[in-house]
């Protein structure tokens, strides 16, 4: 009897998976083959107030360690997912969902925030301060200033479960400084890591993506050390109040059970999701319970956040 349900904010997921913002979440096509898949959930890609084209093609390769991307925030505008989620939440026994927006100013947030705050949704709702690749538009989550003032202007209105996507973290003065901020707020989870902002992968003697000269966020293996990390700093440091959704290098049951140690309540898949497709959430799943049984736990409270340290 093994399950791999969780919760956040109250809100019941029968499985810890899903996808990470941004894969297989464009369309109510895409989005649809998430929620017949064996994912607990979905996160809608980053509604901006506008829909937008984004940066020009190729803008995602995959390599052999995992990938990069420079999409630059294509979507159909934030209403467009809001309008999808309420309709499939209206379907008995629909499983819950994250719908992920950010403004291209505070403006923009502020506007997408108040109309989620007046309306029917009562969902969960991921804020994301960490996108990489709008160029001249700077990851917010890496001023600790401009994410604070920015909180404390959405705290002031908005009452529904509210979290942020975060990018990676590579310092400990840094992980310190930013759960100081996040604590100030009833944040309902942080989700860790976004990508790894800004490498450079090249191929003979060329970039493989076209936007901003080949430079774009970096995904899959490469970034699973970054992403445990950051994933138990914040875990180590956050309110417990504030949940944790651990993303970054996952493609193995092995990969989840390693982010749920670290402290994960719920975990996203990304770059293995995009090369794999949907089916592997049955396979991930099939193995992080083979890894539970054989340790002898039955849900994910039995060994979420038990690292275990050397003396
Ligand atoms: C994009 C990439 C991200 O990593 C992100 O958080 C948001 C948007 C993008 O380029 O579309």
């Amino acid at each position: 009897m093994v399950s791999t349900a969780t919760q956040i904010a109250g809100f019941n997921f029968d499985n810890c998976l899903m996808n990470a913002a941004g894969v297989y979440c464009m369309t109510k096509e895409e989005l649809l083959e998430i929620e017949a898949s064996a994912a607990g959930s979905f996160v809608t890609k980053t509604g901006t107030l506008e829909a937008r084209q984004g940066n020009p093609e190729p803008r995602y390769a995959p390599t052999t360690l995992g990938s990069i991307n420079s999409m630059g925030l294509p979507n159909m505008g934030y209403d467009y997912y809001l309008d999808f989620v309420l309709d499939l939440e209206k379907e008995p026994n629909s499983k819950n969902h994250f719908i992920s927006v950010v403004g291209l100013s505070p403006a923009d947030t502020h506007t997408i925030l108040k109309t989620l705050e007046a309306s029917a949704y009562q969902g969960l709702v991921e804020l994301n301060l960490s996108c990489p690749n709008v160029p001249g538009k700077p990851q917010i989550a890496y001023d600790f200033e401009t994410t604070e003032n920015l909180l404390t202007e959405i705290f002031a209105y908005y009452t529904k479960p509210l979290g942020v996507k975060l990018p990676p973290y590579f310092d400990i003065v840094h992980f310190d400084q930013a759960a100081a901020v996040f604590n100030k707020f009833p944040l309902a989870f942080v989700n860790s890591i976004n990508s790894i902002g800004n490498g450079l992968v090249i191929n003979e003697e060329t970039v493989i993506i076209k936007p901003k000269n080949g430079f774009g966020g970096i995904g899959g293996n490469y970034i699973k050390p970054t992403a445990l990390a950051n994933v138990h700093a914040f875990y180590q440091r956050l309110n417990p109040s504030i949940q944790i959704i651990g993303t970054g290098g996952v493609k193995s049951g092995r990969d989840a059970f390693e982010h749920i140690l670290c402290g994960a309540s719920m975990v996203q898949i990304g770059t293995a999701l995009q090369e794999e497709g949907p089916e592997i959430f049955t396979r991930i799943t099939e193995e992080l319970k083979a890894i539970m049984s054989e340790k002898g736990y039955e849900s994910l409270e039995d060994f979420r956040g038990k690292l275990q340290y050397l003396d």
